[in-house]
């Protein structure tokens, strides 16, 4: 059952009617950046969200700017010293005009993860920029009021921007943890597949670079061959669980790798690390032998992450 919190959190998934406008903003920004500042602005140079760092500037810098005003304040009223109040107000007006700068960027990320979102969350996401928009008109009005001088008009503004701000945040962070944007969509799958050699397919039956799913236990894998090498990943895409099996499979960057069909990340099919985004997590790898012209394959374990013991269809380690 839902909370009151969630329900609200959730209202604007309802919000339908936001769909063309959502879909025009999200394609006019794709269109308007090249591939590799995509990249760098989702984070795949990181390998995690840049929009998560990068908010963080903001978000500190304001909420320190409205902690100083409480002191400010509280000087104020208590009849302190008028230097030392100007200079809490100034260091104040100095936080809040690093957040409005560091918004951009921040705001530049996001905007690129939205891009690439499933349509109920970039309504969550439309409304969670609407909200962090009215923040950042507020604080800059509130720099503007300390610029002359109005510094309660400016501590009020800078408290209700802090506040819509704090509703922004919200919805951000329910948009990854409830909504799953930017989370790895891969993380269950050493959870779920059983440990050990499967044989899935004949070598002579994979035609050359066309994906071919498989299943290890209810794992989907996805087979490429490529020349006399077959090469395994998981068949569901890290980003959003879109179906490798149904994309392209490309040379880019030197290396061989398969295309997600739905927002184009792209996976180098050896070590499943990703080359372009907007998927952040690299794909799980399967290691692959040909036994007697058999195809088998085995997940590639990773460090510290125990997978379920080997089910049946299982062939011995040595096969
Ligand atoms: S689901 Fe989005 S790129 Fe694969």
């Amino acid at each position: 059952m839902s909370t009151p919190l969630v329900k609200l959190l959730d209202a604007p998934v309802a919000l339908t009617w936001l769909d063309p406008v959502a879909a025009k903003i999200a394609d006019a920004w794709r269109a308007a950046l090249p591939r590799s500042v995509k990249d760098a602005l989702h984070g795949v140079w990181l390998g995690h969200s840049l929009h998560a760092v990068l908010v963080l500037v903001p978000v500190g810098t304001w909420a320190s700017a409205v902690v100083l005003d409480g002191i400010a304040t509280a000087h104020q009223l208590a009849g302190g010293d008028e230097d030392v109040r100007r200079g809490v107000d100034d260091a104040s007006g100095a936080l809040v005009a690093t957040g409005l700068v560091g918004a951009v960027p921040a705001a530049m990320a996001g905007l690129t993860d939205y891009a690439d979102q499933h349509p109920e969350q970039k309504r969550v996401t439309l409304v969670h920029a609407s909200a962090n928009l009215a923040g950042i008109a507020l604080f800059a009005a509130s720099l503007v009021q300390r610029g002359r001088g109005r510094v309660g008009s400016a501590r009020a503004l800078a408290l209700v921007a802090m506040a819509a701000n704090s509703a922004g945040a919200a919805l951000g962070s329910h948009l990854t943890y409830r909504w799953a944007s930017q989370a790895n969509h891969t993380q269950h799958v050493p959870h779920v597949t059983p440990s050990g050699w499967y044989p899935v397919a004949r070598h002579d039956d994979l035609a050359e670079g066309s994906p071919v799913q498989v299943r290890v236990g209810e794992t989907g894998v996805v087979l490429v061959r490529r020349g006399e090498r077959v090469f395994a990943l998981a068949d569901v895409c890290s980003h959003l669980s879109g179906p490798l099996s149904g994309g392209e499979v490309v040379v880019e960057k030197g290396r061989d790798c398969i295309v997600c069909p739905w927002h184009q990340s792209t996976f180098a099919l050896e070590t499943g690390s990703v080359v372009h985004g907007p998927a952040l997590s690299p794909q799980p790898v399967f290691d692959v032998r040909v036994v007697d012209g058999g195809v088998q394959v085995r997940l590639r374990e990773l460090p510290g992450v125990a997978s379920p013991p080997p089910v049946e269809g299982a062939v011995d380690d040595a096969a």
